[in-house]
């Protein structure tokens, strides 16, 4: 069984889309969440973690830096996963992790990602551009901001009466399918990246074939 460790700065609904997929698993889930890190003391993923009995850590702004990577050994993570992390991760943590650790952006990389780009400030960046598509991108996380190898996107529509509010809903509502199943395909070692910095294998679900062929009818969640 493998242990992830989930970074999550915010209200953690990624958090619990992964423990609850895990949990649907049973037996047969590849991987546990044993360890969940905030930098934020009141944040709710916290609160999700220790309903289900999952080490809660806070890692205030002023913790030295390898205080991460200290917890991380303490707990021996194999996986990590940013679901909504705002803090940087030290680059030692990076290098060893490589190939180890995902995240998930609110749109569309490459475009849309970066220094800055995070939550609302995504999804007011693509309504000031006026694309007719965003989405959710799962990724490998390398020394560059929202740069590193793809592992999965799944785009949704941007309405034209869309506002920050409704576009980050619906964007959400794909976010908690589409990690879930990149994480257990990552811990199952089902998809990888290789030494020549790409992904390879695919998720265990059907649908991600517009993943490389395009959308042909982008998934609209119910709403
Ligand atoms: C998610 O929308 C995630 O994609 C975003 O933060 C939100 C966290 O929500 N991450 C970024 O913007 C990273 N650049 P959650 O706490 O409810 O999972």
């Amino acid at each position: 069984m493998r242990r992830i460790a989930v970074l999550a700065s915010g209200g953690g609904s990624n958090l619990q889309a992964i423990l609850d997929h895990l949990a649907a698993l049973g037996a047969a889930a590849p991987a546990a969440v044993t360890l969940v890190v905030s930098d934020r003391a009141d944040g709710y993923a916290l609160e999700r973690a220790r309903a289900r009995g999952v080490v809660a850590a806070h890692l205030p702004r002023s913790a030295p830096d390898d205080a991460l990577e200290r917890l991380l050994d303490e707990h021996r993570c194999d996986l990590v996963v940013l679901a909504g992390y705002l803090r940087l991760v030290p680059e030692p943590v990076v290098r060893r992790w490589s190939g180890r650790m995902l995240n998930i952006h609110p749109a569309l990389l490459p475009a849309f990602g970066g220094h800055g780009m995070y939550g609302h400030r995504v999804h007011e960046a693509v309504l000031a551009a006026g694309v007719r598509l965003s989405g959710a991108t799962v990724h490998f996380v390398n020394e560059q901001f929202d740069r590193g190898a793809i592992v999965a996107q799944w785009p949704v529509p941007v309405r034209p009466d869309d506002t920050v509010e409704t576009l980050a809903q619906r964007v959400l509502a794909v976010e908690h399918r589409l990690y879930p199943w990149c994480v257990e395909a990552v811990a199952r070692g089902d998809v990888r990246l290789d030494d020549d910095g790409h992904v390879h294998g695919s998720l265990p679900y059907a649908f991600p074939r517009f993943a490389v062929e395009g959308p042909r009818h982008p998934f609209v969640p119910d709403e």
